[in-house]
């Protein structure tokens, strides 16, 4: 099975997805990791309970660049082949983005490439959508940029908040993250279907392919 890696800052849902739907037998990747930037992030204690390897260092009072390169090494030490960010809330050094090219995904809470970066919810329902929804994308450079693997979107109703919406988006998220990841594993060595896939969604391939 792949070996993966989650990054986490917060409560770790996203993460619980992941690690749920990888005790399913046939499931194509293990989780060998959660590191976080914040040793209280709460994801980290469940992580622990279901016997998961954890490793979290505060990012305060670190350069950026030092900080990415200490979370690459304990992922790295845990030999694993795949990094799924889910809530990491950091912004990447370019180099960190570079050693995991290809390798790296993201979950967003938006349909990207609409509202990249922050407030997602509250910038769906300020412009009016009908829907809102999450995408999963691999990391590139460029903030909530790389290429979109898979999206799933989400009716916005009346009477919506921006907590209503991301509680209900963030059932979808934990059904797209696993299944996403899942796919995209257990193609990554057949370049036909990377290429068909990154060519149908008319985006860039990631340099390594
Ligand atoms: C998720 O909604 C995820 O899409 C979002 O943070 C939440 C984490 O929740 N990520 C971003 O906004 C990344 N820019 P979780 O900790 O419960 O998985």
């Amino acid at each position: 099975r792949a070996k993966v890696a989650i990054l986490i800052s917060g409560s770790g849902t996203n993460m619980a997805a992941l690690l749920y739907a990888a005790k399913h037998p046939e499931c194509p990747y293990e989780v060998v990791l959660v590191g976080s930037n914040d040793p209280a992030a709460a994801g980290l204690q469940l992580a622990k309970a279901e016997g998961i390897a954890t490793f979290a260092h505060p990012h305060k009072g670190m350069e950026r660049a030092a900080h990415d390169a200490v979370m690459d090494e304990a992922i790295r030490a845990a030999d694993a082949e795949y990094v799924a960010l889910a809530g990491y809330m950091r912004i990447l050094t370019p180099e960190f983005v570079a050693q995991w090219e290809g390798r790296m995904l993201n979950i967003h809470p938006s349909l990207l490439p609409k509202y990249k970066g922050l407030h997602t919810h509250e910038r769906a329902l300020a412009a009016g959508d009908s829907h809102g929804g999450a995408s999963v994308h691999l990391v590139t450079a460029e903030l909530d940029d790389g290429p979109i693997l898979g999206q799933m979107s989400v009716a916005i109703i009346p009477g919506d908040s921006a907590d209503t919406l991301a509680a209900r988006v963030k059932f979808a998220e934990h059904q797209l993250y696993p299944t996403i990841l899942s796919d995209y594993v257990s193609r990554y060595d057949n370049p036909d279907w990377l290429l068909a896939k990154v060519e149908a969604l008319a985006l860039a391939l990631p340099e390594t392919h």
